[in-house]
């Protein structure tokens, strides 16, 4: 009906008696990697992470700094979907994460995760370790994973070792086989539970470049660390954790060089001693 011809009707009792009423409608949020709103983590009556709130834009390179116990590790399990979270809103490579296996799951299989205590399997060769998430996860053959895992030991300073076990590697050793592994699965979001704990100051070195290798491809990465020099060679942004809590979440040169809160001055002065 045209514009005029309505004009020129009655209005109807039904009209003006029922307004429209609009239903309200939840403001849409752009695409972001991790977005953490007031995430708790309870073991028990313990409170692990207890008020953790986190941004991270697609492609971003973003780490978590704070004292041992403060939570880093567990956030990046609750993100990773390995750990259900006990109150606040998760949404992670657009899912939200919800108390549920199969969605905690789902995002599980886009992310990679090396851990802080690397996580091998003793019985497996290093081969065999890097291959068996691309067999099980990406339902790669065997010879297509073999030649994936071999590439990603190559690229680590690891190919040499792939016929030994975990137990016959060093710290540090078992910690590229582990970036190694993390890396097989394409993540789209790759978690580092303090990658360069037990290498040497040029293996940190050789781990920042990967770092930034895996960064211009566009995968975001998520790093703790307690080694504040990786951290401002690595981050785009750096977000302070104390007691569970965000304190502070900035760029890294302020963050470092000039810390906003209390509490972050207090842990850089410290670190920088
Ligand atoms: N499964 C668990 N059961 C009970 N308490 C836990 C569990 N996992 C972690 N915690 C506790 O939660 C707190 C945070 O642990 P988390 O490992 O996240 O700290 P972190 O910041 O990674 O420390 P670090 O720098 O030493 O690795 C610690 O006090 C720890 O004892
Ligand atoms: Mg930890």
């Amino acid at each position: 009906m045209s514009a005029d011809r309505r004009a020129n009707l009655p209005i109807l009792q039904a009209e003006v008696e029922q307004p429209i009423l609009l239903e309200p409608v939840a403001p849409i949020l752009p695409p972001v990697a991790v977005r953490a709103s007031g995430v708790c983590k309870y073991y028990g009556p313990y409170p692990a992470v207890s008020d953790a709130s986190l941004h991270v834009e697609y492609g971003e390179v973003v780490v978590i700094i704070g004292a041992s116990g403060s939570g880093k590790s567990t956030l990046l399990r609750c993100i990773n979907g390995l750990e259900s979270i006990t109150a606040g809103d998760l949404e992670v490579l657009g899912i939200t994460v919800e108390d549920h296996n199969d969605v905690r799951h789902a995002v599980r299989l886009r992310c990679g995760m090396v851990f802080q205590s690397f996580n091998l399997f003793p019985l497996l060769t290093v081969e065999q370790n890097v291959s068996i998430a691309q067999r099980l996860v990406k339902h790669r053959s065997k010879a297509e994973a073999e030649e994936r895992s071999m590439a990603a030991l190559e690229r680590v300073g690891m190919a040499r070792h792939a016929g030994k076990h975990p137990s016959q590697l060093s710290g540090g050793e078992q910690q590229r086989v582990a970036i190694a592994r993390a890396l097989c699965t394409d993540p789209e979001l790759l978690l580092l539970d303090e990658p360069t704990a037990s290498v040497d100051p040029e293996l940190t070195r050789g781990i920042m470049e990967l770092v930034a290798e895996i960064a211009a491809t566009d995968v975001t990465v998520l790093i703790v660390t307690h080694d504040m020099g990786f951290a401002r060679a690595a981050a785009d942004r750096l977000v302070f954790l104390h007691d569970g809590r965000t304190i502070e979440d900035g760029p890294v040169a302020q963050v470092l060089g000039n810390p906003r809160h209390v509490l972050t001055q207090s842990f850089i002065k410290k670190a920088r001693l």
